[in-house]
């Protein structure tokens, strides 16, 4: 049994099987459908339900609000249809739309940034062009292992792409890159995904928020929007648990000497000694540093808490919803965790 799911945008309905959600099959179906975890995490595929019965798997708070479910709003990805539907995607304020590719690649470059994150750069051997906007993720797969979500850091168009891997405790794959994987190695790429892009259209002052490798994304859109416009206000914060834990000052403070309208500050959660940097949590340290920031574009990304805590902060202080553009880093770890919640 299937019922028909009348896509807004789309000129003919979906079937969806019985059991089956509104995204999967819009994408088994090889329609677009704006799409980011597929796990009721991030946000990415909240869509409006017009007629119908859907039932909703488990899904996290952040991704859809109490106050947007009341409004009338699903997450795509966890809708099962009980009935006929209509339904609408969320238009993105400045769609982009860049072809998926599968890329084979070779490593070029392994360096270590931290006791824990190793930055890897890739070279794209076969299936290019790959076109994606800054901030976006790709898929990536490590000699045979399970495919792993990394942001690129690099700019949209560099030769070389660039991901910043974490080992996580437990975490085979990050602990493979960061132990075993080798200069030529084959890897391969498939992507981009998400919607946590830099805005072109926004010529307003950018916050741009990192914890730990979120700092990857953040490199990219804060390149890029240099590269767009050198004189606009960007305000980037990093925050790690500590001095070890930081990478990348350096670049950012030469990155400051030529475009003094960048500025940074650095945020240590957890360090007892040091007095070089300010200590405590980002959000809090947000919630300090400005009164409104109703004209900025807020671009986060990092691990979910983190992630959850700052918006919760911005909301406070008058970001618009439309302009935060957030990406959680969820672990498999984190994934697992709410699965056993929600179970
Ligand atoms: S794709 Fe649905 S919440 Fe992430």
């Amino acid at each position: 049994m299937s019922f028909a799911v009348n896509v807004k945008q789309y000129k003919t309905p979906l079937n969806v099987e019985m059991g089956d959600t509104i995204l999967q099959t819009a994408l088994n179906s090889g329609r677009e459908y704006p799409h980011g975890c597929q796990s009721g995490n991030c946000g990415a595929c909240k869509s409006r339900l017009y007629s119908g019965d859907i039932q909703m798997s488990p899904y996290s708070e952040y991704a859809l609000t109490q106050e947007e479910k009341d409004s009338g709003l699903i997450l795509a990805c966890r809708a099962v249809p009980w009935s006929d539907c209509e339904v609408a995607y969320l238009e993105q304020d400045e769609i982009v739309a860049h072809p998926l590719r599968n890329l084979n690649c070779v490593v070029t470059d392994l360096e270590r940034m931290t006791h824990d994150v190793t930055r890897v750069k890739l070279l794209i051997k076969t299936g290019g062009p790959f076109d994606f906007s800054a901030g976006q993720y790709s898929q990536i797969t490590f000699q045979g292992l399970p495919p792993r979500d990394y942001s690129m850091a690099n700019q949209p168009g560099n030769k070389l792409l660039e991901f910043h891997i974490r080992e996580i405790s437990g975490g085979k794959i990050s602990a493979f890159v960061n132990k075993n994987l080798k200069v030529g190695d084959a890897v391969k790429v498939k992507g981009p995904y998400g919607i946590s892009y830099y805005r072109n259209n926004h010529t307003g002052p950018i916050l741009a928020i990192a914890g730990s490798t979120g700092l990857a994304p953040i490199k990219s859109i804060i390149e890029e929007a240099l590269k767009q416009n050198a004189k606009r206000k960007i305000y980037l914060y990093i925050g790690v648990r500590d001095i070890p834990d930081l990478y990348l000052v350096e670049y950012f403070k030469r990155l400051i000497k030529h475009h003094t309208a960048l500025s940074l500050n650095i945020i240590l959660s957890e360090s007892k000694e040091s007095n070089k940097y300010r200590k405590g949590y980002l959000a809090d340290a947000i919630a300090n540093d400005f009164d409104n920031l109703n004209q900025t574009k807020v671009y986060l990304a990092g691990p979910p808490i983190m992630v959850e805590t700052c918006i919760n902060q911005l909301r406070k202080i008058g970001v618009r919803d439309e302009n935060c553009h957030a990406d959680a880093f969820y672990t498999e770890a984190d994934k697992a965790l709410m699965a056993e919640k929600y179970e």
